[in-house]
């Protein structure tokens, strides 16, 4: 039995969470939108062409925020395409996804479906091959009340009301030279910082995303964060920071390591925030939006040959990861990490929400069920709502392939603004031996172990499918009598829930 101890004290916080590291995302690509959240010929389509199963899922999932409309589609994306008769839009090549866009779904349909589906939008606009204006043209259709021509437009269109988007992203991985309109730090730095004066002067209760490294493994990562705040740093709220994992090579000890080099990320780009605002002498804090997370690899392959095949389709099954249950672990020791930075992690957002890279798979015409990865995240954005506790954790810990030192569990706890009661989130990385968890917790005084479910199979490839949806999902287990000596089984995520 491996052994584990975490001391937990109230007075000793991270932070308050930000109920918005619970977000996810929509891209218009492969089959997120079509046949994803929308498919009116689906026998479960509502008025609009919205799919009732999949609506359900999201809220289920208790999502927050969903970015949108992209990602890498951003870049090439003209939002006035997006809005008007549907009759009217334009077909539009996608030179990100190499697919044809019919623009059946655009902001006001987008808007509406996440009022359905219970979240809000954080929206994208177009630095890539678009600049400041056409930004902030967008923001004061989106959000001005009325009495100018974009507003009246968006009332001529059907919205009497603004759609009041709050969150906003200066554009996509614009460092990457896979993206149309890709910039150096400095041309970035000074588009980003005119975009985001320009909106916030439309609307001044708006929230700007900077545009950080697409990965940590960017040749320019750490320049680029360094070069494009000092040209930004005044205007923008949040730096964005993507991180993928995959296990290529079956390795599941390394893979499961992931998460410190995540750690590592966030703490870099905090520092890199802080150093700008000390060469600034500001008195302002950058923060960090982690827009764009998650295990992606499975369909690599698979995604070349269709193109290969069909270049120019729409709604084609791109990134159609189908996730087992090492990545379901994975997932759950990112939402750990995440936990553990919530002082400067106020964003994140699974990529994605729908059928790419996706929680939540559809068949067109068919069933609409959870990828293993849904759980972990569902259960953290239900439970994990409140304080994170500062996790004093100490355990057995041990080396793998490209990590060192890497600890047995991992672990965050969240406390409860409105009842005190504590929750823990744990994962046992040994894929042998349970671990024993020994919770020390202090000044909280009588609390006991109301709950544990845990997500544990013993196949580590095991899978969800449409015909059986629940081979991987949680069970709750019997609640140990004592929080001083909690079983984390083999290869496991926890959810051990603490009240009086
Ligand atoms: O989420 C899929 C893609 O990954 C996004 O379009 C892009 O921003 C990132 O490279």
């Amino acid at each position: 039995m491996k052994k584990a101890k975490l001391i937990l004290d109230k007075d000793y916080t991270v932070s308050k969470i930000d109920p918005r590291v619970y977000g996810s995302f929509i891209e218009h690509l492969g089959r997120a939108v079509y046949t994803g959240i929308y498919e009116p010929e689906h026998p479960l389509a509502d008025e609009l062409g919205f799919r009732r199963d999949v609506i359900d899922l999201v809220k289920t999932l208790n999502v927050p925020v969903v970015r949108y409309p992209g990602g890498n589609f951003v870049s090439g994306f003209k939002w006035e395409d997006s809005i008007g008769p549907v009759k009217d839009r334009p077909a539009r090549l996608d030179l990100a996804w190499k697919t044809t866009e019919p623009n059946a779904v655009g902001m006001h349909e987008f808007c509406e479906w996440a009022k359905r589906a219970g979240t809000s939008v954080m929206y994208a606009v177009n630095l890539g091959t678009r600049g400041p204006a056409e930004a902030r043209d967008c923001v004061e259709y989106a959000n001005h009340r009325g009495g100018s021509y974009w507003s009246d437009l968006r009332i001529r269109n059907g919205a009497k009301d603004p759609f009041d988007i709050k969150l906003w992203c200066l554009g996509n991985e614009m460092d990457g030279p896979w993206q149309m309109g890709s910039k150096t730090a400095y041309e970035y730095g000074r588009v980003a910082n005119e975009a985001a004066k320009m909106m916030k002067w439309t609307d001044d209760t708006i929230e700007c995303v900077a545009c950080g490294s697409s990965s940590s493994q960017m040749p320019t990562f750490g320049e680029w964060e360094y070069r494009m705040l000092d040209e930004c740093y005044d205007n923008i709220d949040y730096v964005s920071l993507h991180r993928y994992y995959g296990n290529p090579h079956n390795d599941t000890p390394d893979f499961l390591a992931s998460t410190l080099d995540l750690e590592d990320f966030i703490r870099t780009v905090a520092s890199i925030c802080d150093a700008v605002k000390g060469k600034k002498h500001s008195k302002k804090q950058v923060n960090l939006s982690l827009d764009e997370w998650n295990v992606w690899y499975h369909s690599n392959q698979q995604d070349q040959q269709l193109h290969e095949r069909k270049p120019w389709g729409s709604a084609l099954p791109l990134l159609e990861d189908v996730y087992n249950f090492e990545d379901a672990l994975l997932v759950g020791l990112i939402l750990i990490t995440i936990l553990k930075n919530a002082d400067r992690v106020k964003v994140a957002c699974m990529a994605q929400l729908v059928n790419v890279i996706a929680p939540i798979m559809t068949r067109a015409g068919g069933g609409a069920w959870a990828q293993t990865i849904f759980y972990p995240m569902m259960q953290a954005s239900v439970y994990g709502r409140g304080v994170s506790l500062l996790p004093k954790l100490t355990c057995d810990r041990s080396d793998t392939k490209h990590f060192t030192d890497v600890p047995v569990v991992d672990a965050a706890a969240v406390m409860s603004e409105e009842d005190g009661s504590v929750t823990i989130f744990a994962v046992n990385r040994d894929l042998e031996e349970p671990a024993e968890l020994a919770c020390d917790l202090r000044s909280f005084g009588d609390l006991r172990v109301i709950s544990h479910s845990v997500l544990h199979h013993d196949d580590m490839k095991a899978v969800n499918t449409e015909a059986n949806p629940g081979e991987v999902k949680p069970a709750d287990i019997a609640p140990e009598k004592d929080a001083s000596a909690i079983i984390l089984p083999a290869a496991s995520w926890n959810v051990i829930r603490l009240a009086k």
